[in-house]
């Protein structure tokens, strides 16, 4: 059975494009292919770690995965959620990969690059970061890796290491996951999912953007969530068309119409493109998004911490079986064993 897997930092707050981009593509995968697919979810508490803690960690990795039960994830026995830091071959496994991969590699990642900014004051774990998602991907066997495109860069790396690894030592100890390009069409996008800020649409929708209405937050007022699409930057050239380079703020609006109604890109383009009135999509993506962020609070309040409980001890014991077994394999081959 081939394997579906990903994770996300425990955030206090996640954003829209969070969850456009990874949490519901992820959820409608698993609910697509999880009869004849093992399907990882995992909260990636020791990533989260890279930023200091404010306290609210615990309740946040609860909440998270409370919004993928919100966002309608099936649990059936294929179904796999575990805390990160549950499994300590995570980290056995991430000092092996520290001495195969190169400071050349790690230092060459964007998101080192940008959160890091080459100080010294930057933790080695910021560098370090993409090693440790590389062996959430191995341990497990990872073949499909849902994730927005700002995180392709470490998917590709993963492959390298993996590959690196099993030539040697001259056997498959590790599957090496589908190349980026496979992953989006995985995805059912071209090349993955990026949604951009509301106000300066060239840029990524970040939690980190200083206006409150480049973002939509997940536990926004649903009218008020709204209000911010009535509001988007779009452009002048007062003809939808979707063209994420040239007009990205007006694509925004086509790519979330389609993503909030899991309808394909196309059929919402063939609804829209053409058409002058800006003012019509904007009605028409913002009701959207209202009516799925009610929604999405309704679904929300119904789950219960002791839900949430049961599915992650379950899910960790799963993941500590075979994660031990991959681990072995690999210290096998380094003479630890
Ligand atoms: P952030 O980038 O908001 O700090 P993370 O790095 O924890 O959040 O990302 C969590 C997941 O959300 C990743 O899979 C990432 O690719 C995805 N993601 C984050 N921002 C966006 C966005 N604007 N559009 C699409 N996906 C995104
Ligand atoms: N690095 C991912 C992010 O920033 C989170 C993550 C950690 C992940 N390990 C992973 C995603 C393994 C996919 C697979 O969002």
């Amino acid at each position: 059975m081939k394997t579906i897997l990903t994770g996300i930092r425990v955030n206090s707050e996640l954003t829209m494009g969070n969850f456009l981009g990874a949490l519901l593509p992820m959820t409608r995968l698993a609910n697509k292919y999880s009869d004849d697919h093992h399907v990882n979810i995992f909260v990636a508490d020791l990533h989260t770690i890279i930023a200091e803690q404010d306290g609210t960690l615990q309740d946040n990795l609860v909440m998270l995965i409370k919004m993928y039960l919100a966002a309608g994830l099936k649990v059936n026995e294929n179904v796999h959620i575990y805390r990160q830091s549950y499994v300590p071959a995570t980290s056995e496994m991430t000092w092996i990969l520290n001495c195969v991969a190169t400071m050349g590699e790690l230092g060459r990642m964007i998101q080192y690059k940008e959160k890091g900014r080459g100080e010294d004051s930057c933790n080695v774990g910021i560098f370090d970061y993409p090693i440790l998602m590389a062996t959430d991907i191995l341990l497990f066997d990872g073949n499909y890796i849902p994730v927005g495109q700002d995180q392709f860069q470490h998917i590709e790396l993963t492959r390298d290491i993996a590959q690196r690894v099993n030539h040697r030592f001259g056997k498959d100890i590790f599957t090496i996951p589908e190349k980026t390009s496979v992953q989006a069409k995985f995805m059912g996008t071209d090349d993955g999912i990026r949604i951009r800020d509301l106000v300066n649409p060239e840029k990524k929708m970040s939690k980190s953007a200083k206006a409150a209405n480049s973002k939509i937050m997940m536990t926004d007022d649903p009218k008020a969530a709204a209000k911010k699409i009535m509001s988007a930057t779009t452009d002048s050239f007062g003809e939808i068309k979707y063209d994420m380079k040239e007009r990205p703020g007006i694509s925004n609006l086509l790519q979330i119409e389609a993503l909030v109604n899991d309808k394909p890109l196309e059929e919402v383009l063939n609804e829209w493109e053409g058409k002058t009135n800006y003012g019509d999509l904007k009605k028409q993506v913002a009701d959207s998004v209202e009516k799925m962020l009610a929604e999405f609070h309704e679904k929300l309040n119904k789950i219960s911490n002791g839900d949430v409980f049961e599915l992650m001890e379950k899910g960790e014991k799963y993941a500590n079986k075979k994660a031990n077994a991959k681990l072995y394999e690999l210290q096998r081959a380094f003479q630890l064993r």
